[in-house]
């Protein structure tokens, strides 16, 4: 199977000759990632009858002169090794942490993460790499200057620049999920789609794709515009033993291809040439030492040595087993002041599209990036 990674409905381009209003006509339905970009000229004033953006500095531009080099390895410090287990630092007595199931999914509220000491940030690599994702809830994330929120995520690994989305002027290692008030992309988008799911871990073409990744809101719809999060631990642990001794030893190739192309045919910038590497089927977490299925539909293409029959077939049954694994997936629902930590390693997301049209939602990613994906030998 070849998976589809794009979106390809053709929009009518105004003409404009400000690159900012340039870029924004051509990301009427730019490529999901699930990032569904969309720049609204009228955003800072917000259109009639519709709330102006909380968070203008953090609205989406497209710069056409940002242009970087092929990303070169770098050595990755995982911290979470050098966690305390007690999570003391992170989770003095006092905070509230609720489990929202047994295997994924942790609510904090509480503590500020922009006062986190260099132990409770090792505290947190370490916390999300077990319970996959975290929300925290009740952050000041969002009104730290820009430098200090990338400051904070800079200590967990190099700053991915993503190839092609929005960014805050000025800042190209904040990736921005954005639909602006009062345009109607929630309809164009089930104008050809039946669901919004789009199960993904984020740039899972890169070399070093991204390990401890925050998510944090600025603008919400009333309702809806939830994360969903898939537990690939759990989801390797599900299979037989048989099965699992069959995926160990297993590459599969990741493309960032067609999501550069999807966004070059719309006009839209390009940061980097795409690239496509090869990753283990089954992944090993570096602290914890779990093992996770590390496909997933939007950016693998197969498996390395299979007939195309066989990688199809293999990596359906893959990704069907991820997406209807309900108990062992969090719905993570948005509040005013909340940061979603998730372990990109070991963890697959969707962003839901299923709010009431015209409603903003508006969030930035900062997206680290941690070791090269090693695989451990297989154990019954
Ligand atoms: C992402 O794919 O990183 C963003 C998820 C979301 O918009 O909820």
């Amino acid at each position: 199977m070849a998976p589809s990674a794009v979106e390809t409905a053709t929009i009518t381009v105004p003409a404009v000759s400000n690159w900012k209003l340039a870029a924004a006509a051509n990301h009427k339905d730019q490529y999901k990632e699930l990032s569904p970009v969309e720049f609204d000229p009228d955003s800072e004033a917000g259109k009639k009858g519709f709330n102006a953006a909380k968070y203008p500095r953090y609205l989406p531009t497209w710069n056409p002169s940002q242009k970087y080099p092929p990303l070169q390895p770098f050595e990755h410090y995982e911290h979470g090794k050098d966690a305390d287990p007690s999570f003391l630092d992170l989770l003095p007595s006092g905070t509230s942490v609720n489990h929202l199931t047994p295997t994924i999914g942790t609510e904090v509220s509480g503590i500020q993460l922009s006062s986190l000491s260099a132990a409770g940030k090792d505290q947190l690599a370490r916390f999300v790499a077990e319970r996959k994702v975290v929300a925290f809830r009740g952050q000041d994330f969002a009104d730290l200057p820009i430098e200090k929120a990338l400051e904070f995520g800079g200590y967990f690994g190099r700053h991915h620049i993503h190839p092609t989305s929005g960014s805050p002027e000025g800042y190209p290692e904040i990736h921005l999920v954005h639909r602006g008030a009062g345009d109607n992309s929630v309809d164009q988008f089930f104008a050809n789609r039946t669901s919004s799911v789009a199960w993904h871990s984020d740039v899972s073409y890169e070399q070093q794709p991204p390990g401890t990744t925050f998510l944090y809101i600025l603008d919400k719809p009333e309702v809806g515009g939830d994360t969903l999060f898939v537990d690939a631990v759990e989801a390797y642990n599900r299979l037989s033993p048989l099965f699992r001794e069959r995926l160990h030893g297993l590459k599969a190739t990741h493309s960032g291809i067609e999501q550069v192309n999807a966004a070059a045919a719309r006009g839209s910038i390009k940061r980097r040439e795409p690239v496509v590497n090869e990753h283990p089927v089954v992944r090993t977490h570096p602290v914890t030492g779990e093992k996770a299925l590390y496909v997933n539909p939007q950016f693998t293409r197969d498996i390395v040595g299979f007939k195309k029959e066989e990688s199809d077939a293999i990596l359906k049954f893959l990704y069907d087993h991820l997406a209807f694994g309900a108990d062992f997936q969090a719905r993570i629902h948005w509040e005013e002041g909340t940061v979603v930590v998730w372990d990109n390693r070991v963890t697959q997301h969707s962003a839901l599209i299923d709010w009431k049209n015209g409603q903003r939602r508006h969030l930035a990613r900062i997206t680290p990036q941690a070791e090269r994906p090693f695989e451990t030998p297989f154990k019954a």
